[in-house]
């Protein structure tokens, strides 16, 4: 075949091309990861996080050319801040049986998984039909639980007394405290029955022999340090332990260990080790029993030099085979109390990945375990014979491979993270209320940005408030003499304003206006937000903030509402506790 020389003209060209697709090449990936990363495609979402000044920027700048002190927080004129009612009793259970077939159906039809409305729906409006109360009562097992008259409240330095067991709630986290952290606690402190909870920070330390004492010292989680005094928080080091115990005869109900055990007949000593005085063998690969017939997973030299990348998908395993109760990640937000899902015996649950319809196919971002048991060590086991592989989709396949998903409940999306079902096209029904189709739109407070967010909503409207005589009364409160017929109404807004320490309340003397305000107040109130959920979760995002009245600053008003003691929880229930500084400001939004 005759083959020409490319000129040096058409290798130009091909130069060119090449170079061409190279750059379309990476900006292709430069989008997957941002994507990945923000959860949305807008190019702007971008940007570092600053630094809040908070309180110390006087004045009120301009934004989208009105001043941010003046913008009133919210269009409604009462807000529904106790909107679930009482607390559940301290002894109430749900019946993880009936959550899920209202929110899944049949095991094969899957009938429900696709519905969220209806599953929220349910949740919200079927509390009697899925909380019972057990016959023992747990708070009746040990005498020396206080009884609920006797059981004192939480104060300033004392976290009350538990009328029964109290519950552990992990989460992991690596490097400084960031506003997500901040908002995980405070969701938290918002929702769950303080008395009865714990919450254990597990800091990344095999990498940072320093997180704990550096989280003791870091600026923003110095808001929290009177809570770690007073108990409600714990931080712990995370380092992945070299052996782990098991409870006994774990291992010989093991189906991956049987063989090896008939196999080997006896057992065989450990070789080299002089530093332990207590005889220990090797019973199986990975497993030692010690003189006193406890079992032990050890992990090899080799096991220790790699361990995962993924650290935090194995440190929920590990943990949750210690110390039991609940894990959640760091990107989930608490909405509901969680003690009626941790309280039943066998309180091992995870969710289901989206809506994938293998039985195999969990979500660990929320689970929970019992500590010490068949199943955690099962489960223990399997991640680490994979060679440390604690992803849940690969446990999840192999616990339903062996037949123990049965044990491990999967609750479906609407439980703990309501919107996953909106990809993919993979929603069936109604959208939820609010209808988000994006992650993203979470911290969003720009007008018009979350299109249609009312769509699932059948209520009455919320009654509004009329800011137009606020408004045009704060706008001319600087200029009026203190005489002037108006100046009982102008007082309250005045103080207001003093109390938050605006003495110019109009910049450069531009009266507020409701239409010109790129953040507008607006009807968003928690009431509304995924309702009948126990968490929502963000899914990563960790650089970004909330815009001024997105769905995130709502809550963060409630939470600093609460923890101020001008407003009450989800249960009515008031903050008892020691003072908890406010979130910062974000001056980028200013
Ligand atoms: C939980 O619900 C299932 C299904 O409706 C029912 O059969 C079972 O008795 C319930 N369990 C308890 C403890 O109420
Ligand atoms: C689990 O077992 C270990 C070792 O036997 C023990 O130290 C620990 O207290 C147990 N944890 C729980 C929550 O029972
Ligand atoms: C909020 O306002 C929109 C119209 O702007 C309305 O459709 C929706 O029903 C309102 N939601 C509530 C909870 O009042």
């Amino acid at each position: 075949m005759d083959r020409r020389k490319p000129s040096s003209c058409s290798r130009f060209t091909l130069l060119l091309r090449n170079l061409f697709i190279a750059a379309l090449a990476y900006t292709f990936v430069v989008e997957v990861l941002h994507v990945y990363q923000t959860g949305t495609i807008s190019p702007f979402s971008k940007g570092p996080p600053k630094k809040s000044t908070g309180k110390n920027s006087k004045g009120g700048s301009l934004s989208g050319g009105v001043n941010w002190r003046l913008r009133p927080t919210t269009l409604v004129e009462n807000i529904n801040d106790a909107f679930m009612g009482k607390r559940p009793d301290v002894d109430t259970n749900a019946n993880y049986t009936k959550l899920i077939e209202a929110c899944r159906g049949s095991l094969n039809g899957l009938e429900k998984m696709r519905n969220v409305y209806d599953c929220l729906d349910y949740l919200t409006h079927h509390q009697d039909d899925y909380f019972f109360m057990p016959e023992n009562r747990p708070s009746a097992a040990d005498p020396s639980y206080k009884s609920i008259e006797d059981a004192a409240s939480p104060s300033t330095h004392h976290i009350g007394d538990c009328p029964g067991p109290v519950q552990l709630y992990h989460t992991y986290w690596t490097g400084p405290a960031t506003w997500r952290v901040e908002l995980f606690v405070k969701a938290y402190l918002y929702t769950q029955n303080i008395p009865c909870s714990r919450l254990h920070i597990w800091l990344e330390s095999d990498g940072f022999p320093n997180a704990v004492p550096d989280m003791m010292k870091d600026p923003l989680f110095a808001k929290f340090l009177p809570l770690v005094e007073r108990g409600d928080l714990v931080l712990k080091a995370w380092k992945f332990p070299r052996r782990i115990p098991l409870p006994k005869g774990a291992i010989a109900e093991d189906p991956a260990y049987t063989k090896s055990l008939a196999g080997k007949g006896s057992i065989r000593r450990t070789s080299g080790d002089t530093r332990s005085p207590k005889p220990e063998v090797y019973i199986a690969d990975g497993v030692v029993r010690m003189e006193d017939g406890s079992e032990w997973l050890v992990l090899t030299e080799r096991q220790m030099t790699f361990l995962p990348v993924a650290v935090s998908d194995a440190v929920r395993f590990v943990v949750l085979h210690l110390y039991g109760g609940v894990y959640m990640d760091m990107d989930v937000m608490l909405l509901r109390d969680m003690r009626p899902l941790l309280l039943t015996p066998d309180h091992n649950f995870a969710e289901r990945w989206a809506v994938h319809s293998h039985p195999g196919d969990y979500n660990t971002a929320v689970m929970s375990l019992n500590a010490n048991s068949s199943l955690s060590s099962y489960l223990v086991r399997g991640g680490i014979r994979m060679g440390l592989n604690f992803h849940p989709r690969i446990i999840g396949r192999m616990a339903w491979k062996d037949g123990r998903s049965e044990e491990f409940a999967m609750f479906e999306t609407g439980l703990f993270d309501p919107i996953w079902g909106e990809f993919n096209w993979g929603r069936e029904g109604r959208c939820t209320v609010p209808c988000f189709k994006d992650y993203g739109v979470a911290f969003q407070g720009t007008k018009g940005a979350i299109k249609d967010e009312w769509e699932s909503y059948d209520g009455e409207p919320l009654s509004e408030r009329v800011y137009q005589r606020e408004l045009e009364l704060r706008s001319r409160i600087s200029d009026l003499p203190l005489s002037s017929p108006e100046e009982a109404e102008l007082t309250s807004v005045g103080a207001l304003a003093m109390e938050r320490g605006d003495v110019d309340v109009t910049y450069g003397g531009k009266p507020y206006t409701l239409k010109d305000d790129k953040y507008p107040p607006n009807n968003r109130t928690l009431e509304n937000f995924f309702r009948g959920a126990w968490s929502y979760h963000i899914h990563n995002q960790w650089a970004k903030h909330p815009q001024p009245n997105s769905w995130f600053d709502v809550a963060q008003r409630a939470h600093d509402g609460f923890l101020q003691g001008t407003r009450r929880n989800v249960y009515g229930e008031s903050w008892t506790g020691p003072d908890i500084p406010a979130y910062d400001r974000w001056p980028e939004f200013d």
